[in-house]
Order: structure tokens, then C-alpha cells, then sequence
């Protein structure tokens, strides 16, 4: 019988100080119609000081340990995605196993920008399909805020803060499960979308900068076509699919690339509105969302997208 990753609780936390568009217009050179019409984003969550990647990753982690009904000292790995830690090292994910209660079980960070969610997932699924631990807490959390340069109206306008995450739990037979993820990454495309410092170059921390339009771009093209690999990976075609649960950059790269699948839009889990782009926390937050009001039931068929800095982009299909 093949072994399984099943996600058997989901979680999800948001920062209490909500940001509207009016709100930023005050700061920057901008309009509410502006980012509505060029991004469908209305409102984005914004960290306090004291809240950071690893305050709302332990939020996210205990709500999703909660809705799987498991005990925190069951977690054998914890993954965390993050581009924003609390510090350079230790992991965040050891910060959320402190304050888990977890004396000792497996956990790092992985840095895959917006796809870091995907990649994490990944990691997790084949280290239980590996026998490694029984239980996975994975989670994506960022503090994008933090990097953001607030006077570029071309970038701040589109980042929000927030964590999602998920327990993935091993299981013999059965058809529920991960059935495939695939992932991929072209560092030629690096400072498209890249931030300004680093530990090993300029010793500061640094700034997000984008050029968004070729970043718009690659975004439709890389993720229709892993979308369509990952179907195919576990034999699967896309008008079997109940859910989209994509990465939350920007409302039109949604559309674009549900058109170019012929997926019907209904079908999309749409958050962006309301989280602006959250990087690795996009896409739990946004499947915690469709878990928790009813949408996406036990037994659906739901593939998870995403696409970012580096390029990295990846997918995931998914028996719920
Ligand atoms: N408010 C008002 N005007 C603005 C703003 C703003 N917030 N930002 C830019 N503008 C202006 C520009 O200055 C420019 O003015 P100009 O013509 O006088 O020079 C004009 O609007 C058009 O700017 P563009 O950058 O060409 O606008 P575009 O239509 O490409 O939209 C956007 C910009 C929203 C960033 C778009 O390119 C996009 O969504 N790209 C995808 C990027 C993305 O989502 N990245 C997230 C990370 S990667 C990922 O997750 C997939």
C-alpha cells in the first residue's frame, strides 16, 4: 500500500491592523480605483511591532493543530517558508517549536519566496512518504511589510502580512492525499524581483524592487504550464479539478491563467482582495479560507499554485 501526506487540519492568522486603500492613498501617490482595477486588491493586513513571521506562524500552526484535533508533541517536522524571518538564524521554525511546546522533532526553514509554501509542502510530503515523522506542521509566514520601500508606490501598494499553515499526517492506502507536486526554479530571471541587501552583501537587510510587468508576464506562462505537469504527473485532467487555490499576487494574474487553462473562474479561491499578496503565506491562508467556509469539502480534488522572486513556481494536487 503507498504511503500518504494528508492534510488533516488547516490554519490561518492575520495581523489585527488592517490597511485599506484609502489609508495608503494618504502616504503615496496613489488611488483605491488605481490597485483595484490593476490588482483587485482592496485591503492588506500589516504587522505591529512585536508581531513577526514566527508570532503569526505559531498562531497558524496552533489553529491548524487544532482543526486536526492533534496534540502539539505529535508534530515529528516542522517546515517553515518564509523570505522574512525573525532573524537571520536560528530558524523562525525553531522559534514555533519553542513556543509549540515541542522539546524535540525536526525543523528549518526553506526560502522560496512566494512559492515557498509550494516547496515546503513538497519537502514535508516526501520526508513522511520517507518515513521520517508521522505528523508535519507546514507553514508559510511573512512580514512583508518589513521590506517594503514605502515610498515606491509600484510595490508597497501590493504586499500584506499574514500566515497559513497546515498539518500533513501520514496514511497507508486510501486515495485521499498529496497525489503530486512539481516544482521548478530559473535564476536567470533573479533581479526581476529581488531585494536590495543581504548578510553576505551589503550587511543590511534591504528593500523589495520589481520590475511587475515581466514579472506579470513569466507569472501566466510558468504557471499554466505546471499546472498541466502536475495533473499529468498523477494522471489527472484539469476538468476534474474542484478548486484552485492559487498564490494571491494580483486578481488579473488569476484570470489569465484560469482563461488559459479553460478552468471556470468559480472554481478559483480568491483572497487577494482582502490580503493583498502575503509571498509563502498566500497560499494556506487562502486554502484555510475555502476549508473553514465550507467550500472545500473532504474528497475534492484541489490544486494549489504558486509562482515568485528567483523565478521559483511550483503545484500541488491534492485528494482533500
Ligand atoms: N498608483 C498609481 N499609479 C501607479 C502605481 C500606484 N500604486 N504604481 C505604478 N503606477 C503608475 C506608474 O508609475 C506608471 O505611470 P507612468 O505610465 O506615468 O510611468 C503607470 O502606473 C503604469 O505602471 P506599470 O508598472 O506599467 O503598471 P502595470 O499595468 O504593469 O501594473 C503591476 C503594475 C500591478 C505591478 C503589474 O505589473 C503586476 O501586477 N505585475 C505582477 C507583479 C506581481 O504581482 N508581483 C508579485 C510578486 S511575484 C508573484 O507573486 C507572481
Amino acid at each position: 500500500m503507498s504511503r500518504r501526506s494528508i492534510i488533516a487540519g488547516t490554519g490561518a492568522a492575520l495581523p489585527p491592523r488592517r490597511v485599506t486603500n484609502a489609508e495608503l492613498a494618504e502616504r503615496v501617490d496613489t488611488t483605491h480605483e488605481w490597485i483595484v482595477e490593476r490588482t483587485g486588491i482592496e485591503a492588506r493586513h500589516i504587522a505591529a511591532d512585536g508581531e513577526t513571521t514566527a508570532t503569526l506562524a505559531t498562531e497558524a500552526a496552533q489553529k491548524a493543530l487544532a482543526a486536526a484535533g492533534l496534540a502539539a508533541d505529535r508534530i515529528g517536522l516542522i517546515v517553515l517558508a518564509t523570505a522574512t524571518p525573525d532573524q537571520t538564524f536560528p530558524a523562525s521554525a525553531v522559534r514555533v517549536q519553542a513556543a509549540l511546546g515541542i522539546d524535540d522533532c525536526i525543523a528549518f526553514d526553506v526560502q522560496a519566496v512566494c512559492t515557498g509554501f509550494l516547496y515546503a509542502l513538497s519537502i514535508a510530503d516526501n520526508m513522511l512518504k520517507g518515513g521520517m515523522a508521522e505528523h508535519a506542521l507546514v507553514i508559510g509566514s511573512e512580514t512583508f511589510s518589513r521590506i517594503l520601500d514605502w515610498d515606491d508606490r509600484g510595490t508597497c501598494v501590493l504586499f500584506g502580512d499574514g500566515a497559513g499553515a497546515v498539518v500533513l499526517s501520514a496514511a497507508d492506502g486510501g486515495d485521499r492525499g498529496i497525489l503530486a507536486t512539481r516544482l521548478h526554479a530559473d535564476g536567470r530571471h533573479a533581479d526581476l524581483l529581488y531585494v536590495d541587501g543581504g548578510v553576505s552583501t551589503t550587511g543590511t537587510v534591504g528593500k523589495l524592487r520589481m520590475k511587475g510587468k515581466e514579472v506579470f508576464r513569466h507569472a501566466v506562462t510558468n504557471l499554466a504550464d505546471v499546472l498541466n505537469e502536475t495533473l499529468a504527473a498523477a494522471g489527472h485532467h484539469a476538468d476534474e479539478i474542484d478548486w484552485v487555490v492559487p498564490h494571491q499576487a494580483n486578481k488579473r494574474i488569476l484570470d489569465a491563467t484560469a482563461r488559459k487553462l479553460g478552468l471556470d473562474p468559480a472554481k478559483v479561491i480568491v483572497t487577494v482582495d482582502q490580503h493583498a499578496n502575503t509571498s509563502a503565506a498566500s497560499v494556506p491562508l487562502a486554502l484555510d479560507v475555502a476549508v473553514k467556509d465550507g467550500r472545500i469539502k473532504k474528497g475534492d480534488l484541489v490544486v494549489l499554485e504558486a509562482m515568485g522572486g528567483g523565478f521559483t513556481w511550483g503545484a500541488a494536487l491534492v485528494r482533500f
